[in-house]
């Protein structure tokens, strides 16, 4: 008998079990909704028609001029000589950024135009590049306008490729604002790309918190004074 039971409810329990499947006639109808416009987009829906628009897409591209969130532009034109020249940036680089100025630097242009930006990189002294590449620290280039630089890296120049796929935008002038930094110390304009941190004074010493041999600030003015 309790076999028998346990058989009707098995029995009971797959016949609800396919039932609920339906799987000749899918049901489209929710049943009964509580809140409909949270059930029903009311906002077209990716994909589908929308009567909105001439090609009644819902799915639209950007905005012509759209700038990406993060991304930058240039707006420069290839061989536009004239606007390389008047070309530059609002970014300013603190010590840090500098040093990574540098690292890429060494990466992508150093083979070339050398770690000393005298021109004499590995490839170039090897003699298997011919033509020489820009010595920063040639008088041509110490007043180079840095436009004029970004656009070399943006589209080349002559012999040199272009590095705008290796070096992003902000990179590119990243890049410059290094050789302009070194350009600076070698006869070069007095260095314009220094963010606030560059442009502090370094002797510091007496707006230190703690004078480096422990006396306060003030002990160590009035030292100073003697
Ligand atoms: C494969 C070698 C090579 C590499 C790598 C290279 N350059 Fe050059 N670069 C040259 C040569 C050669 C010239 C000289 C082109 C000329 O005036 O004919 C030059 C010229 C330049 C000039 C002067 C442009 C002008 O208008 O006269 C700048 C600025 C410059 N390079 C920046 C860079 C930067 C920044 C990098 C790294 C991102 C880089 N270069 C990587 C070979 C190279």
């Amino acid at each position: 008998m309790n076999k028998f039971k346990s058989i009707v409810v098995v029995s009971l329990g797959l016949a609800v079990g396919l039932a609920s499947c339906d799987s000749g006639n899918i049901r489209r109808t929710p049943g009964h909704i509580y809140a409909p416009d949270m059930v029903y987009s009311r906002a077209y829906d990716a994909y589908t028609a929308n009567p909105n628009f001439a090609d009644s897409q819902t799915s639209r591209l950007p905005v012509t001029g759209t700038e990406a969130r993060g991304h930058m532009y240039d707006h420069l034109q290839e061989g536009d000589t004239n606007a390389y020249k008047t070309y530059t940036t609002d970014l300013r680089f603190n010590a840090d950024q500098l040093k990574e100025g540098k690292r890429l630097f060494n990466i992508y242009c150093a083979i070339c135009h050398g770690p000393n930006l005298d021109g004499q990189g590995p490839l170039y002294a090897s003699g298997k590049f011919a033509a020489m590449p820009a010595n920063f620290k040639d008088p041509k280039y110490l007043h180079m306008p840095v436009g004029q630089m970004y656009a070399a890296a943006k589209y080349g120049k002559n012999m040199m490729g272009s590095y705008a796929s290796q070096l992003d935008i902000k990179q590119r002038w990243t890049v410059i604002a290094y050789i302009k930094k070194i350009q600076s110390e070698n006869g070069g304009d007095a260095f314009a790309f220094g963010d606030a941190s560059m442009a502090a004074p370094k002797t510091g010493a007496k707006t230190d918190s703690v004078a480096t041999d422990g006396k306060t600030p003030a002990m160590a003015a009035n030292s100073d004074k003697k």
